[in-house]
């Protein structure tokens, strides 16, 4: 399949000259054709929400099993009248405080919402992405598009036009590359149907910033720890995700405990000559970087550090942001430097911290050491 790219640069700094770039990419989802878009979060592959056929394009590119629901992207709220009913006071308050941006919400929906968008469900989960790019394709085009992150099932979401090339080219009509994603996380998704809103999936709008607005806020059960036999509520969830071919393990507990086992882990792998990444914060890489200078006056140690460590630095602690905005990206990388193990830093579970660390945890399969 043929698949047309546009890259949108600062020389696009007017909205009709964005909008003039847009042209083929909004002629495409008018048509049932599909388009890689960047958004805040990820970067979407989007079609028609409303055409059964347009969607079906959209799992047949990912690779995706179709029970999986879609994420409706829309530009205004007159379009999510066209899409649900029963809009609460709850919704109302969330919308206004955080939409555009990324939060999802799930609806009742109407009729003109085909099954194959929602899965099967009788709900129907919305968003108002804040990404100009984004909202300037649905509101000229006016369609509502459905977009899962645009990744091949399976793989991290992509964040950078690089990761869409590798997953997508050749299986879509159009990418559109428009730069890094600013959150690199995908949305907070929320259940608004029941009578407290409950986080089926944490996201970069936090627990404790929806609690603010509405007051109340519960997380979905099966998100928690002791939940193995708990099936899920957003049905995406359920998949393995977020993974590189690596083994991936999650170091938590006391930071030096952590340090120490990374330590352990470095020189075991060089002496069997397996190579191994690390994510970790700047403030510890320090001192890691550190207890490893002690050792370096041995010459193989050196050596092998050189080639068979790769350390990715996650920002500082008190910018978890960047680690939001890195992680999805490095592990891809792990994968390039065909790493057999890699070693991640947790996070404490609060704020953005609950969103990393659910997903680092799928990446994970359940590799979590307390230490
Ligand atoms: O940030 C994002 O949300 C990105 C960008 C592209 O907007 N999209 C995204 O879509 O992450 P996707 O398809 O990869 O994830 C959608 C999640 C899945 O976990 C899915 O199960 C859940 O939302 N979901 C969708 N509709 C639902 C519904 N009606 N009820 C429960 N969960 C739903
Ligand atoms: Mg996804």
């Amino acid at each position: 399949m043929y698949t047309e790219m546009i890259k949108i640069s600062e020389d696009h700094n007017s909205k009709a000259q964005l909008i003039e770039a847009l042209q083929p990419a909004i002629d495409v989802l008018k048509s049932g054709g599909t388009v890689v878009i960047p958004t805040e979060t990820v970067y979407g592959l989007a079609a028609d929400a409303l055409s059964e056929n347009a969607v079906g394009k959209i799992y047949e590119a990912k690779g995706r099993p179709s029970d999986n629901p879609l994420i409706i992207h829309i530009s205004d709220r007159t379009m999510l009248d066209t899409l649900v009913v029963g809009v609460s006071e709850i919704a109302e308050k969330l919308m206004e405080a955080f939409w555009p941006g990324p939060l999802t919400l799930i609806f009742n929906k109407r009729k003109a919402v085909p099954l194959k968008t929602t899965g099967g469900l009788n709900t129907v989960a919305v968003r108002m992405p804040s990404h100009e790019v984004a909202r300037l394709l649905i509101e000229v085009s006016r369609v509502p598009i459905a977009a899962p992150s645009a990744n091949l099932s399976g793989k991290p979401s992509p964040t950078e036009p690089k990761h869409v090339i590798e997953d997508m080219m050749g299986r879509v009509d159009c990418i559109i590359s428009a730069g890094v994603s600013e959150v690199g996380l995908e949305s907070t998704v929320v259940d608004i149907t029941g009578e407290v809103p409950m986080i089926l999936r944490p996201g970069a709008i936090t627990r404790e910033m929806i609690v603010e607005v509405v007051g109340t806020c519960e997380l979905d059960p099966a998100l928690g720890e002791r939940s193995e036999n708990q099936v899920a509520r957003a049905p995406g969830m359920k998949y393995r995700h977020y993974a590189p071919e690596a083994n991936v393990s999650v170091l938590t507990g006391d930071t030096m405990r952590v340090i120490e086992r990374m330590l352990g882990a470095i020189e075991s792998h060089i002496k069997e000559k397996k190579k191994l990444a690390c994510l970790l914060f700047e403030e510890d890489y320090t001192v890691l970087k550190h207890l490893l200078l002690s050792k370096k006056n041995n010459l193989d140690f050196e050596e092998g550090l050189k080639n068979y460590v790769v350390f990715f630095i996650e920002g500082s602690k008190r910018n978890p942001e960047i680690f939001a905005k890195q992680l999805f990206r490095d592990l891809r990388k792990c994968d390039e430097t065909a790493c057999v193990d890699v070693l991640v830093h947790g996070i404490e579970e609060i704020g953005i911290g609950d969103a990393i660390m659910n997903r680092l945890k799928k990446s994970a399969e359940g590799r979590v050491e307390k230490l």
